[in-house]
């Protein structure tokens, strides 16, 4: 239909994708293959089929599991590289991806060998394709925040080899139990650094933990964030400052935290006035590339065509490039 072509042409900035969680499973086969890796899967079809998640949990059992395949500088370019040709089929114009290093560094990958691929295939993208991107370190929140500080030291050398790329900070894993402020620390020093700051806050935790990563993690954008609606006071305070929710639909209704896409409140939390993005969080486990997550939420939402205008703009709003390139964009 015209709605989804619509879609399909608006150009678009993705701020919550996991560069892990954009392994197709045909990929991670002949990396497991060449490494040597034994996958407890024969086929890609039974890949697939593993991939009915009950809670963010059960998905991210998969999600590390899947990851051990990735061992090379050359592993981390193929991911990359294959994010970013379905990004430019989708009208993706920037991406500020996270990633994992704790995932690989545990694995005695080290995390230069993480970086040197996700970057070089972002640096190939930007002038091959005018392609825009960004890198986002995330910490593992269900390991320690030792863990964490040992992850940043160790990143830290590469700092200015990476500075055009590597922007932020952010918090991703097993949520409930493992609150903002278990990183309190961290997050200060990577603020007094200079890092931007995000958070997953509010996908299966509690609207507590949405305020603590604002009020104490000082974030600048919540990814997820959904269940703010259950606060009022808090959705008051998103809408006045315009916090950016990186809301993700469809992985949402994978992991089970709405039931059918008709009961999401994306739509409800646009027409309050709150900042809500849309993105495909782990898209090679969800089912959906950016445009499949506009569609899927514009069709079951009724999204007009300002509200779906008014989405992608609030990407580009809410990203971390400079206010020129903003300009540029909006
Ligand atoms: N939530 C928390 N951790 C994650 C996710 C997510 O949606 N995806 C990858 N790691
Ligand atoms: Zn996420």
């Amino acid at each position: 239909t015209t709605h989804h072509d619509f879609i399909r042409g608006l150009p678009k900035a993705e701020l919550h994708l996991h560069i892990e969680g954009s392994l197709e499973p045909e990929l991670m086969f002949a990396l497991a293959q060449k490494n040597g890796v034994q996958l407890p899967y024969a086929t890609v079809d039974e890949v697939r089929a593993a991939y009915d998640f009950e809670d963010l949990q059960s998905f991210l059992n998969l999600y590390y599991a899947g990851a051990a395949v990735l061992q090379t500088e050359q592993d981390f370019f193929d991911l990359t590289h294959a994010y970013i040709q379905r990004a430019l089929a989708d009208n993706v114009r920037h991406v500020e991806l996270f990633f994992d290093p704790q995932t690989h560094t545990a694995r005695g990958i080290p995390i230069a060998t993480v970086f040197a691929g996700i970057a070089r295939a972002l640096r190939e993208a930007r002038t091959s394709h005018g392609f825009s991107g960004g890198m986002i370190l995330c910490f593992l929140r269900h390991l320690s925040e030792e863990d964490a500080i040992t992850t940043l030291e160790a990143a830290l050398p590469l700092r200015d080899q990476y500075a055009d790329l590597w922007t932020g900070i952010g918090l991703d894993s097993a949520e409930v139990g493992n609150p903002p402020e278990k990183f309190a620390h961290v997050f200060a020093i990577a603020q007094a650094m200079g890092f931007r700051l995000v958070a997953h806050a509010g996908e299966e935790g509690p609207p507590a933990y949405i305020h603590s990563a604002l009020d104490v993690l000082q974030v600048e954008r919540i990814d997820h964030g959904v269940r703010a609606e259950e606060d009022p006071a808090l959705m008051a305070k998103l809408q006045q400052s315009r916090m950016p929710l990186t809301v993700c639909p469809l992985s949402n209704l994978k992991l089970c935290v709405v039931k059918d896409m008709r009961d999401h409140n994306l739509a409800r939390m646009l027409r309050a006035g709150l900042c809500v993005t849309i993105n495909s969080d782990d898209p090679a486990y969800f089912g959906g590339y950016m445009n499949a997550n506009y569609i899927a939420t514009a069709d079951a939402l009724q999204l007009g065509k300002e509200e779906l205008l008014q989405l992608a703009r609030n990407a580009f709003e809410a990203s971390f490039v400079t206010p020129e390139q903003k300009q540029v964009w909006l």
